[in-house]
């Protein structure tokens, strides 16, 4: 069997998100959403805070949104940062007690507020804007940095395990990542593209080339939107060539793909790499 190493790349790309499934509520409470229950709590919206799962399908450890924000076994963030004086509700969004040096500032210190919005915007919620019960303008004011850039004010602190918003490991309980089966983590941006997918934070990975016979099997991950090509070259330096086509993935989402590299096991040594591009 020939050695096979692999390499990786990823290009810089720009573009506009495509084929995202919109979630549209018409919700006109007349109100400012300033805390959990005056509005965010509707089951059309997320539904009790102890709930088991949310609208985009994530299922909560412990059965409960509450309970992955502030289990010792989960993300751990201590109730502070979300509760203030004087009873345990009404939880607001923006404000909190704040513990030890950690000013509270209620969800908003990890869910950031221009992220946030944007995010509901892009997603058709247009409730926190003029026309819906419209306290934020437009909707088009807002245009946070992508989620490398920015890091919520509470992430990475002593008082909660949340950190690294442009969360791309696979691995469950660290960074963004409790909920139940998916490693999605949050769309800190609001590009309507949760970390996983989010072409412009890139994750994007190459996950094994195998031996089948005198072949070899490339094997990666890739996200929605974005083109790939398996390049291979006979030296970790040398020159990468195109050995498959390109492949554009359509749908928003994440895929796992492969491409069977005829001959591949029979060369003296083969590096491969996936160039990925947006679109
Ligand atoms: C991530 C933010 C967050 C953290 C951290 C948090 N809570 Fe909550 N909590 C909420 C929200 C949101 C509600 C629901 C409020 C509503 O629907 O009006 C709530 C509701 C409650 C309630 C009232 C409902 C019930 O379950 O009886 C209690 C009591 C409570 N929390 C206690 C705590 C305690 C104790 C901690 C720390 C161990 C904690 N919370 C940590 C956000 C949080
Ligand atoms: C310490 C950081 C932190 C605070 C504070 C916080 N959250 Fe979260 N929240 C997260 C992270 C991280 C996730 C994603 C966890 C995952 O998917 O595994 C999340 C997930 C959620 C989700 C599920 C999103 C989805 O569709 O999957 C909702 C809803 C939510 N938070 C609401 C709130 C509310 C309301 C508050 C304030 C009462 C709050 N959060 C405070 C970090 C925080």
């Amino acid at each position: 069997m020939k050695q096979s190493k692999h390499t990786q790349r990823v290009q810089a790309f720009i573009g506009i998100a495509a084929g995202l499934t919109l979630a549209v509520i018409g919700i006109n409470t007349g109100q400012a959403y300033n805390a959990y229950s005056d509005g965010c709590n509707q089951a059309s919206c997320h539904g009790d805070f102890r709930g088991p799962t949310t609208r985009k399908g994530t299922v909560f450890p412990m059965g409960k949104n509450h309970e992955m924000h502030r289990d010792g076994a989960s993300m751990a963030t201590d109730c502070e940062l979300c509760h203030t004086t004087g009873g345990r509700t009404p939880v607001y969004i923006g404000s909190s007690d704040g513990v030890g040096t950690v000013t509270g500032v209620g969800c908003s210190g990890c869910h950031v507020g221009s992220g946030l919005r944007k995010h509901h915007a892009t997603r058709g919620v247009t409730a926190c804007y003029s026309g819906g019960a419209g306290c934020h303008g437009t909707g088009t004011a807002d245009n946070p940095p992508k989620e490398n850039v920015i890091s919520p004010p509470y992430y990475g602190t002593a008082y909660t395990l949340a950190e690294h918003p442009a969360n791309t490991a696979q691995v469950a309980n660290t960074n963004e990542n409790w909920s139940v089966g998916d490693f999605w983590g949050l769309d800190n941006d609001g590009n309507g593209l949760a970390d996983q997918a989010d072409y412009t934070i890139g994750p994007f990975s190459m996950l094994t080339p195998v031996p089948v016979g005198n072949d070899i099997r490339v094997t990666w991950q890739t996200a929605g939107g974005r083109t790939n090509t398996v390049q291979a070259a006979s030296i970790v330096t040398g020159t990468y060539t195109n050995i498959g086509s390109a492949v554009r993935r359509t749908n928003a989402g994440v895929f796992t793909t492969n491409y069977l590299d005829v001959g591949g096991a029979n060369k003296a040594a083969r590096f491969y790499r996936i160039k990925s591009t947006y679109p």
